[in-house]
């Protein structure tokens, strides 16, 4: 699926000097290393506060502690992401309220969440949760408007998406805060658990700055339960490594994202979506937006047996995700039925995700397309 050590190799010397400068100074957590990611991270997403955390989940906690989303507030999200979007939502003491995907792009669809806010929980909601699935954009056009016009908060997590764009401003700015994770799978990722906050509003940076450090203005003096939620001097060090090459690697990742396409296309197995018949729908970047290809999934009938037959072939591919969140044993507390969530069910019985990172080679792609389409043959 991924070959982190093309990513690494020519970075080694680079790496090994900005980890030796975080010895030298003995700033293990927070710190100078930390500080001049988070600067980078700013410019780098337009952005006026960037604030560098533990993890994915902790950021997606932080933002919400920071926006004062928790007890008696309900959060509105996707059933179909990974399952810190939710446990964060129930973690920050509020409770979830999903509505359904979009078919054509996996992300929430904002005719759901309109018709969830107009629903029987609709008065509890006081913020939206939109991911950003796969690298592209939820429609922040639609939510941007549903936010101002209800006066909710809009929470990105934007954890598979960094340097991803709507209408020309980069994830991380459209919503009022959001959260990025940089899990070594990550486009951007750190050398071990990292995440980080952004935000454009003086108060929730500060806010959010506070809580990542127990509640702390001051030192020993606790205003509020925060948490122990600090990005540590490793992860800053490498991660500003990391910033000067991202946005090549995006560039990489298109081109890998068009390869896929123009050679699933030769091969005539491309149908037009959203749903598949006897082929592949393959998937769909929206016009005015910026994919940054975290993942390139394309949707099929015979999706498991398909991963099986390439697995056969040592071909690596993934199914993100397998269960739609509502049907998560654990948040079967948040009491939805299956069917609930139709497009999201659905979604998660046909898709699969295909081997994609910036050093992917062509020829490796091609024996993708080849074994796909000896599969439908
Ligand atoms: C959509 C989404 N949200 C949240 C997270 C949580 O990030 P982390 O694994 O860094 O805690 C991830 C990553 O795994 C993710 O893909």
């Amino acid at each position: 699926m991924l070959d982190l050590k093309r990513q690494y190799q020519p970075l080694h010397q680079e790496l090994l000097e900005a980890v030796s400068l975080v010895l030298q100074t003995q700033q293990f957590i927070l710190g100078e290393q930390v500080a001049g990611f988070e600067q980078a991270a700013s410019r780098q997403l337009g952005v006026a506060h960037s604030l560098g955390c533990s993890s994915g989940t902790d950021a997606l906690w932080l933002a919400l502690a920071a926006a004062q989303i928790g007890e008696g507030a309900a959060v509105l999200t996707t059933p179909f992401s990974f399952f810190a979007s939710v446990s964060a939502i129930l973690r920050a003491g509020a409770t979830a309220v999903l509505a359904d995907i979009d078919p054509v792009t996996f992300n929430l669809s904002p005719t759901a969440v309109e018709a969830a806010l107009n629903g029987p929980q609709g008065k509890a909601i006081r913020a939206v949760l939109p991911v950003h699935l796969y690298g592209q954009c939820a429609d922040f056009n639609a939510f941007n408007l549903l936010g101002k016009e209800r006066g909710l908060k809009l929470v990105e997590d934007a954890a598979q998406a960094w340097g991803a764009e709507w209408n020309g401003v980069k994830a991380g700015g459209l919503g009022d805060i959001a959260a990025f994770s940089f899990y070594p799978t990550k486009n951007l990722s750190a050398a071990g658990d990292a995440g980080m906050v952004a935000t454009n509003s003086d108060e929730l940076a500060e806010r959010a700055k506070m809580l990542r450090q127990h509640g702390m203005r001051r030192r020993y003096y606790h205003d509020e339960i925060g948490w122990n939620t600090r990005m540590d001097g490793f992860q800053g060090a490498v991660l500003e490594v990391k910033l000067r090459y991202i946005e090549g690697w995006t560039r990489s990742r298109h081109n890998a994202a068009r390869r896929y396409h123009a050679l699933f296309h030769a091969a005539g197995l491309a149908e037009a979506g959203p749903y598949p018949a006897h082929g592949l729908v393959l998937p769909h970047e929206v016009a005015g937006s910026r994919h940054v290809w975290h993942q390139y999934v394309i949707r099929t009938a015979r999706r498991d047996a398909l991963r099986d037959f390439l697995a056969a072939r040592k071909i690596g591919s993934e199914i993100y995700y397998p269960v739609p969140l509502h049907m998560q044993d654990a948040l079967k507390c948040l009491g939805y039925a299956e069917g609930a969530f139709p497009e999201s069910e659905r979604a998660a019985r046909e898709v699969l995700a295909l081997p994609i990172f910036a050093e992917i080679r062509e020829d490796e792609q091609q024996t993708v397309v080849n074994a796909i389409a000896e599969f439908l043959s």
